[in-house]
């Protein structure tokens, strides 16, 4: 199947994100962290060229815990300060001050020498569409607050988000678009639900992820739903309609309702905890 889209409104959301990155002094990259190099955007090293950066892996609960370890140590290599996060039950917040400390040491210890006390760090988070900034936002602005007894302060004109005395924060993210000329990534953005379903065939996108899948995790799918394992993506799609009784007109098997049960059980992480991707 072919994977590549492309959104119109793409030019207008790199413009103004163009604009907003004057204004700070840190990039917070959110990635999802099943794959964090198809959830980024290529882009995004020439737009923050100058800035100090930080790399969230976000949705950590649904990624395979080695992976995980094995991707912070990955961007660390490369001089990014990387945390894991779970932005929806704040797991790995509190992490997130330091890491800033750390990646912002140069500009702290600047201002220092010109005498200027305080000034705190501000930054923007980034991300490509659904990968949790929204949600992220919200958790470590409460987190933030709740710690130090504050209310999250915005200033006027530009809203930023006061965490504390020494980070501020953007309060509209950073929207960007990961690399779409390839269909591999593509395909990736897909499964994990990326791609708007509607413009997708639910019965080759299960499919396609059964292929996928059982390379990585050869046991994940008949482990869960306690069927045989079977290499034929389109007889597991049959086995998973048999155990979950999707059956349609004269009680014939509906793949398209199991493909949809199964793609959902990946998505919340039912299945398990799955990597789609390893740092090579
Ligand atoms: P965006 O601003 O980058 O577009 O993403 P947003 O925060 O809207 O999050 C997209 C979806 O990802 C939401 O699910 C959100 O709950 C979920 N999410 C965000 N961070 C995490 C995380 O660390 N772990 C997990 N498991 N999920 C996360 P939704 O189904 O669209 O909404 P909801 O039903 O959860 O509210």
């Amino acid at each position: 199947m072919n994977y590549q889209w492309y959104p119109g409104h793409m030019t207008k959301a790199k413009r103004m994100m163009q604009e907003d990155i004057k204004l700070i002094d840190l990039i917070i990259e959110l990635v999802d962290a099943r794959m964090p190099l198809s959830s980024r955007n290529p882009d995004i090293n020439e737009l923050g060229k100058n800035k100090s950066r930080m790399i969230l892996l976000n949705k950590s609960d649904l990624a395979d815990a080695q992976a995980n370890k094995a991707w912070v140590e990955y961007f660390e290599k490369t001089g990014i300060q990387t945390v894991e996060v779970n932005s929806k039950s704040g797991s790995g917040l509190k992490d997130i001050q330091n890491a800033v400390s750390v990646a912002c040491a140069d500009k702290i210890e600047r201002d220092r020498r010109r005498g200027i006390l305080n000034r705190p760090v501000r930054a923007m988070v980034v991300g490509i569409p659904n990968v949790g900034k929204s949600t992220f936002i919200n958790s470590f602005a409460k987190k933030a607050c709740t710690k130090t007894g504050n209310k999250p302060g915005v200033t006027k004109g530009k809203q930023w988000i006061r965490l504390n005395k020494s980070l501020e924060l953007l309060d509209t993210p950073g929207i960007l678009w990961p690399k779409f000329e390839d269909n591999e990534i593509g395909k990736r953005l897909a499964f994990i639900g990326s791609i708007n379903d509607q413009i997708l065939y639910s019965e080759e996108l299960a499919a396609d992820f059964i292929t996928y899948i059982q390379k990585r995790y050869p046991d994940c799918i008949s482990d869960f739903y306690q069927i045989e394992n079977m290499a034929e993506p389109y007889r597991c799609l049959e086995e998973i309609a048999r155990v979950r009784r999707c059956l349609g007109k004269n009680e014939t098997l509906d793949i398209k309702k199991s493909s949809m049960i199964l793609m959902d059980d990946f998505r919340s992480g039912r299945l398990g905890r799955l990597s789609l991707e390893l740092p090579n």
